[in-house]
């Protein structure tokens, strides 16, 4: 228990990655697929990364995130969409798996299919909906890269169109946030972790 908590709060944002050392290609995968066992609404699975691991591209990146070196200097950087059709898109493999695995009968697919349906036909829902589980994927892979003995950083600081531009993202997508991730650099040193509101100041017991 105290190595998963000691992961959760000894997570920083890592301001300065050490450009030298890379991470495997196979690595980061297998941190993503890890992290791709995240919940979502009705398993959906709302999520789609690039992964920007190119030199090259890394510093057109770094442009669109407004000059964060960061970017530059990690060994890659995801991207995360929230795929706003996911819901059309994934419900047909998501029911397949559940009759094969026995969790609904055959007879109930069309039903079922109409009421995950239901709840990406409004854009603004859908919208919401792929946000929030795109949102706790991306935790989950801070979370899981520090189990790997990496350091991240969370985004929110580029230019949404031009990165769209680049990737070729499709134009319904949301990109929700562009994660560093690297080794820190060995000689530079971070601020304390700055205030954490309490529990009394964001929560309640009722
Ligand atoms: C969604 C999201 C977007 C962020 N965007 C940026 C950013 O563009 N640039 C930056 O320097 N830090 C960014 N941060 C990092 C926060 O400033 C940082 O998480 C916060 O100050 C707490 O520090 P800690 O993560 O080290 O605990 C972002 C964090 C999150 C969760």
């Amino acid at each position: 228990m105290k190595e998963c908590l000691n992961l959760i709060t000894e997570r920083r944002s890592i301001t300065f990655f050490d450009p030298t050392k890379e991470v495997p290609e196979e690595v980061i995968k297998e941190i993503l697929e890890v992290s791709a066992t995240a919940p979502s609404g009705y398993n959906i699975q709302p999520w789609e990364v690039i992964v920007v691991k190119d030199k090259e591209k890394k510093r057109r990146l770094k442009e669109i995130c407004y000059g964060q070196q960061k970017v530059e200097d990690a060994s890659a950087n995801i991207v995360f969409i929230a795929n706003t059709k996911a819901g059309f898109e994934h419900v047909d493999k998501v029911l397949d798996s559940w009759i094969d695995l026995g969790y609904v009968p055959a007879e109930n697919r069309d039903m079922l299919r109409e009421k995950i349906l239901e709840g990406w036909k409004d854009k603004e829902k859908a919208k919401r909906k792929a946000i929030r589980d795109c949102a706790f994927f991306g935790m989950t892979v801070m979370i899981a890269a520090r189990a790997y003995g990496l350091e991240t950083h969370p985004m929110e600081g580029f230019d949404e169109e031009a990165l769209k531009e680049f990737l070729s993202i499709d134009k319904d997508k949301i990109v929700i946030m562009v994660l560093a991730i690297g080794y820190k650099h060995p000689e530079k040193k971070l601020f304390p972790r700055a205030y954490r509101f309490k529990f009394e100041e964001f929560g309640k017991i009722v």
